[in-house]
């Protein structure tokens, strides 16, 4: 990185703050589209109370990523109060450590665990959809995804019902929601977040999550669940690795809920994908078909099915479910890109318009889940959906493997067919993923002969 210099020039960029926020709050992906094709690959705007600078281009997503030092994440203080002290919001050589704890637990015999859970959910769920005429799919995969997550990290003998883990999801979102937005003050005081129902939520999700810690570290052994291990661990010297127990329970909670929204969001822009483009539906059932032969779903089944894996990357490639990277504040003055990138600049990577770049892929904007079956296809450095080193998704498996496992299901049995047919609707920009209740009808395969 190099250093501030006389010759860098100013960032381009549009003017009017409260312009920047109506068609940022209006269409997030439109509105930095429309910077990139108007000013480039490194664009400054202002919103209120924030200089920002958009940035559309790989390699100076990487040089950015990489300097920690210089641009570390940048979140509002009161995601703090929200999140309490978790790793998606650690820093420095704090974060390093953090993140060391989290992946070390997650081992092959993690991962095969992850596959059994995806594996039953999915079925289980798709039985009980072949029952029904219609469904809101995004809520349905809401349930799915806090599901598997809820027996990933806090175990199948957990006492937090899905239903719990979905109310407590929904509120994080509501918070985030409010406090993130221009008037966060005022709606972090309207009634709805205190009510005695909320509270409830917090209290009986905080205690099941305790619950789960108290019960491994009185286990004889340690059971296959992310709590578990990151309960027992220990450092070099064998002592806990934690502070206290609310730093562990604080990152737990957030293991459960910082993140379903992307892989529910994945799997509704999938269903709408499949209906729009009826050629690749065909693909999937046809793979589903040669693959399973009629009989259920198995582990062993999941890395034979490479064209439902080429459509999960064409999925995260047009819709990625973050379509920006978390944002990073320049912490002194810097260069980036030739461009001057002034103290306090908030950064945003955005992922979305830099995986449809014509600079970085052929037929850019088309839906070809094929181009993933190409030697090499995977070394595009283009695709960013899960974010770059040092911060990158340790969970990229295991979001793959949901997908995989939901849509092996569906494409044996049904064909979902969305009310609509625009593209789902992204979520609020504080927020990951895709909203509304997006409503399918369901038609069984094996109504059609
Ligand atoms: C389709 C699925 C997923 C996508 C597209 C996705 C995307 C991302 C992205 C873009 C980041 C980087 C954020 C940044 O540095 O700005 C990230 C980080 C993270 N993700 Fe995911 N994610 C997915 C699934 C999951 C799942 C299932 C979990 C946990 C159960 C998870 C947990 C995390 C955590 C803990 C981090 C923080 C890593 C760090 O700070 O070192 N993600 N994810």
């Amino acid at each position: 990185m190099s250093a501030p210099s006389q010759n860098a020039k100013p960032l381009p960029g549009p003017k009017g703050k409260l312009r920047n926020t109506m068609r940022r709050m209006a269409d997030q992906v439109e509105f930095m589209r429309g910077l990139h094709e108007r000013y480039g690959v490194v664009v400054g705007f202002e919103l209120p109370g924030l200089r920002c600078c958009a940035v559309f281009c790989p390699d100076l997503a990487r040089q950015v990523i990489r300097s920690g030092e210089i641009y570390p994440r940048a979140y509002p203080p009161v995601l703090r109060e929200l999140m309490g002290d978790c790793l998606l919001l650690s820093r420095g050589e704090n974060h390093r450590r953090r993140r060391e704890l989290v992946t070390s637990v997650l081992d092959g015999e993690m991962m095969r665990q992850q596959s059994r859970i995806a594996v039953r959910r999915a079925s289980k769920i798709t039985s009980r959809w072949r029952l029904a005429t219609s469904l809101r799919i995004r809520e349905e995969f809401e349930r799915y995804v806090m599901s598997c997550t809820l027996d990933m990290v806090l175990g199948t003998s957990s006492t937090v019902p899905t239903e719990l883990g979905v109310d407590a999801l929904k509120k994080l979102r509501r918070d985030q929601v409010s406090m993130g937005s221009p008037l966060g003050g005022l709606l972090a005081e309207v009634p709805w977040r205190n009510t005695s129902r909320t509270r409830r939520i917090e209290r009986e999700f905080g205690y099941g999550v305790r619950r789960s810690i108290s019960e491994a570290r009185s286990a004889e052994r340690t059971c296959p669940a992310m709590a578990s291990h990151l309960a027992r661990a220990e450092g070099s010297d064998g002592s806990s690795p934690w502070s206290s127990d609310e730093q562990l329970h604080d990152e737990i909670a957030m293991l459960a809920l910082g993140s379903p929204d992307s892989p529910i969001g994945a799997l509704t822009c999938a269903v709408h994908y499949l209906d729009r483009y009826p050629e690749v539906r065909d693909r999937v059932e046809a793979e589903v078909d040669r693959e399973l032969g009629g009989r259920q779903l198995a582990v062993a089944d999941l890395d034979r099915l490479t064209f439902t894996r080429a459509l999960f990357r064409e999925t995260l490639r047009l819709s990625p479910p973050a379509p920006n990277l978390f944002p990073r504040a320049a912490q002194r003055d810097a260069v980036l890109g030739g461009y001057r990138i002034p103290s306090g600049t908030v950064v945003f990577i955005n992922v979305a318009v830099i995986q449809e770049s014509a600079a970085h892929w052929d037929r850019a904007r088309d839906f070809e889940p094929d181009r993933w079956l190409e030697e090499n296809s995977g070394k595009n450095p283009a695709f960013i959906p899960f974010g770059l080193e040092p911060t990158v998704c340790p969970f990229a498996e295991f979001g793959e493997t949901l997908f995989v496992a939901m849509i092996a299901c569906i494409a044996q049995r049904l064909r979902l067919r969305p009310v609509s047919n625009q593209h789902p609707r992204r979520a609020h920009s504080a927020l990951l993923g895709v909203r509304g209740p997006v409503p399918v009808t369901v038609d069984r395969r094996d109504a059609h002969g």
